[in-house]
């Protein structure tokens, strides 16, 4: 719990978790991961993965959290004070650092895009290039993505942005940043998902969203709807343990993972009803629609060809901003309450000591895109490179350490006093979490680890 602190209220408690759950994970990773993995088939694993997976893992995070009441690594040392166990919580630790150097250059794309979409640069059609298809917003992002300055100087106004909201402290800062910016994000998303259900096909769009091809359902698709239930309920890397610590005695810690996850499922199908409608009326679901060229090249293509282009690209970029920039503050969060707690460090320069590094690593990572792109190990660069090892290797292994953790070492009561407060609430579910907990999800990660790894 760094410098003491604590959420102040309920709403406040699900806008920070939910503010860091929903981010580019929902926006720019879920429909491409849907459009390769069999549409509705996937979303239907995507939710199976969450309700069976995700919810007690995020339950055990709060559960480590709220117990220890400190940040990741010692919140695992109070409850186990002479077991290694909070090598879990370093893991979390490392992984959130290096996540945030990929993580905030992508959010400062989003930055320069909104930016872009204000001036109404990013409509003016580039010299020489072909107009009318996608190639003018490949060859903008192609451009931009490999520079040196702009996306430099991007990652570093974000990175001072999360910066400054996270030196303000829990309540001031992440709390109030993500009382602001999450009904902003719902609204923005409702505007979007109406304006796109006037578009020529948006029946098409939605029936290939929601009609399940079972054909399509292979080991893969269900490894890849995990990993994305992991990445974007924030779990496996301390963030959840971090927010827990700052959560009352009484909040409700079931309820509350149902609801982050709800809504985390609900933002992800919006999104969906947002991108395949505006694919399919546009003839734009050939090759275009991977990974980053979805949000960068086929959003701005798909507005290029709408009533008022500008308007719905700001709309769009700054939703992607708000979501980035609450995610980013929670990952950040995880090495700040790290230094708080462990050297007793004031936020403000816990903050510094944690963001000035970030800011040649980000610089590196961004420049991996461009100028170092020959620098690469075992074929990958800085940027791609954080993302394979954090996603594959070390944010899976810090969910095992954790439910091993809680399913078969931790104090025989901790998850039932935790889940029900002390026995003030029902405890009809604590039973099935922790069966889960102890046989379902440490096997399934395995499952996944090594599947990952070896094919
Ligand atoms: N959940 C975020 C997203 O979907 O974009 C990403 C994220 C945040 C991952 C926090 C991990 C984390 F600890």
């Amino acid at each position: 719990m760094a410098n003491n602190s604590e959420f102040s209220s309920k709403l406040g408690i699900i806008a920070a978790t939910v503010g860091s759950a929903v981010g580019l994970g929902n926006i720019w990773r879920f429909p491409a991961e849907t459009q390769a993995n069999g549409g509705a088939a996937f979303l239907l694993i995507y939710v199976v993965c969450v309700l069976f997976f995700g919810i007690p893992v995020m339950l055990g995070e709060f559960v480590i959290g709220r117990a220890g009441r400190s940040d990741a690594i010692n919140s695992y040392k109070k409850l186990s004070p002479d077991k290694p166990w909070w090598v879990a919580g370093l893991f979390g630790v490392v992984c959130s650092y290096l996540i945030l150097t990929f993580y905030m250059v992508v959010s400062g794309w989003t930055m320069e895009y909104l930016y872009q979409s204000i001036t109404g640069e990013l409509f003016r059609p580039l010299e020489g290039v072909e107009e009318g298809s996608n190639v003018q917003f490949l060859q903008r992002m192609d451009e931009y993505v490999s520079g040196v300055w702009p996306p430099m100087i991007w990652t570093w106004i974000n990175i001072a942005v999360c910066g400054l909201i996270l030196s303000m402290g829990v309540q001031k800062g992440i709390e109030k940043a993500s009382n602001i910016m999450m009904p902003m994000l719902f609204v923005i998303l409702i505007v979007l998902c109406i304006s796109a259900m006037t578009l020529p096909k948006a029946s098409e769009g939605l029936a290939y969203f929601f009609n399940p091809d079972f054909s399509k359902i292979t080991p893969k698709v269900w490894i890849s709807a995990l990993g994305q239930a992991f990445f974007s309920l924030s779990l496996g890397m301390g963030t959840m343990i971090t927010y827990a610590s700052y959560f009352k005695k009484d909040t409700n810690l079931m309820q509350t993972a149902v609801t982050v996850s709800g809504i985390g499922i609900f933002v992800a199908i919006l999104v969906g009803m947002i991108i395949f409608p505006g694919v399919m009326s546009f003839g734009l679901e050939g090759e275009s629609f991977k990974g980053s060229t979805l949000v960068f090249v086929t959003f701005p293509e798909i507005f290029n060809r709408m009533w008022c282009p500008q308007l719905w690209s700001i709309l769009f970029f700054t939703l992607l901003a708000v979501a980035a920039i609450t995610s980013s503050i929670s990952i950040s969060e995880v090495s700040i309450a790290y230094f708080c707690d462990h050297y007793g460090m004031k936020r403000k320069m816990a903050t510094v000591i944690v963001m000035l590094p970030l800011m040649v690593l980000g610089a590196l990572s961004s420049l991996s895109n461009g100028v170092l792109s020959d620098m690469t190990l075992f074929g990958f660069t800085i940027f791609s490179g954080c993302d394979a090892l954090t996603a594959d290797v070390i944010m899976p292994l810090g969910a095992l350490i954790m439910s091993v953790f809680l399913g078969w070492f931790a104090p025989k009561n901790l998850i039932r006093e935790q889940l029900t407060n002390g026995g003030k609430l029902k405890g009809y579910f604590v039973a099935p979490v922790i069966f889960l907990l102890k046989w379902v999800t440490p096997i399934v990660i395995v499952i996944i680890l090594v599947t990952s790894l070896f094919t």
